[in-house]
């Protein structure tokens, strides 16, 4: 295929996802880069496999995190980095900070010598400042560093609306803005079914625990499954790079370096944007509320916090 998308720690739970996501939709050819670099080559002929009868021509190469792998992965369209530790019950994300903070060193580095001109989706936690790091490191412009967490936060909320209303996940969308993390902001007001407000629909006191159960919808399942989810992240990353390759245009939550939006500056926070070929094609502001306000700044100064710490 002409297009190349490299999914960086694809051995593990999430990156194999994202990858195998791609391929199934057939979007681009696939490299899977990894530490485990056994792991990493059985794991994309397993998938390359699997491809015949999926009825996908996409072509998935297993590469190590040598520099004769990086070299696979040169002039990629899109490189999603889901390399890091993941979280195990009871901790935060944010207690994954100095750790995958340098393993986004070592990769970032990586990323820019062979792909110069990709975008770069970073999906590690603690994500916004993950996100931010990266976008240091490489001095990228804003536009092609965006960080994955609106599309899966969002999901999640679709979900939680779905189950309680009894209707399709389709009819349904909904906003989360701010950090991926406790702070984060469902936005009940802009959440709909078939176009309708779901404060029309339901109790204050439903979509409060709706709100509740999606900002901490990560924690439930790592309490569950003892580790990060996966499944749904995945998808959520592979969504953001058809949009991308696919230049659909399509507007949805993403962590990006704001200038001033939505009266924050110099930091990734999640906000509503169009993605298409050019990566972040422009930020949607929409009108809050006081409160919807003051939950998003506080959000982002939570992500400040982050930042300050690893100092990028
Ligand atoms: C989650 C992790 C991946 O929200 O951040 O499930």
């Amino acid at each position: 295929m002409n297009r190349k998308v490299t999914v960086v720690g694809g051995a593990g739970n999430v990156g194999a996802t994202v990858a195998r996501a791609i391929a199934d939709k057939e979007l681009a050819d696939v490299v899977i880069i990894d530490i485990a670099d056994q792991k990493a080559k059985g794991v994309a002929l397993d998938m390359y496999q699997a491809c015949p009868i999926e009825q996908s021509d996409s072509r998935i190469l297993g590469a190590g995190a040598d520099e004769a792998g990086w070299k696979e992965t040169a002039d990629s369209d899109v490189v999603v980095i889901t390399s890091g530790v993941p979280r195990k019950p009871g901790m935060s994300r944010d207690d994954l900070l100095q750790t995958n903070y340098k393993i986004m060193q070592s990769v970032t580095e990586q990323v820019v010598k062979y792909s110069p001109n990709c975008i770069i989706v970073p999906v590690a936690n603690p994500l916004d400042a993950m996100c931010q790091a990266v976008y240091r490191l490489s001095k990228f412009p804003r536009e092609r560093v965006i960080g994955m967490a609106g599309v899966l936060d969002s999901a999640r909320m679709r979900t939680f609306i779905a189950i309680e209303l009894n209707v399709s996940v389709e009819n349904i969308h909904a906003f989360v803005l701010g950090g991926h993390g406790d702070t984060m902001v469902p936005l009940p007001r802009y959440s709909t079914v078939a176009g309708i407000p779901i404060t029309e629909l339901m109790s204050k006191e439903r979509i409060d625990a709706i709100s509740k159960r999606t900002a901490e919808g990560g924690a439930e399942i790592t309490k569950l499954v003892g580790t990060s989810a996966w499944y749904a992240p995945g998808s959520a990353a592979a969504e953001m790079v058809e949009i991308i390759l696919k230049d659909k245009k399509k507007i949805v939550p993403c962590s990006v370096y704001l200038k001033g939006e939505y009266g924050i500056s110099d930091l990734f926070v999640g906000v509503p944007v169009k993605l298409g070929a050019r990566g972040v094609e422009d930020i949607i502001q929409i009108k809050l509320t006081p409160e919807e306000d003051a939950a998003l700044k506080k959000s982002a100064g939570a992500v400040k916090e982050l930042v300050e710490v690893i100092k990028v």
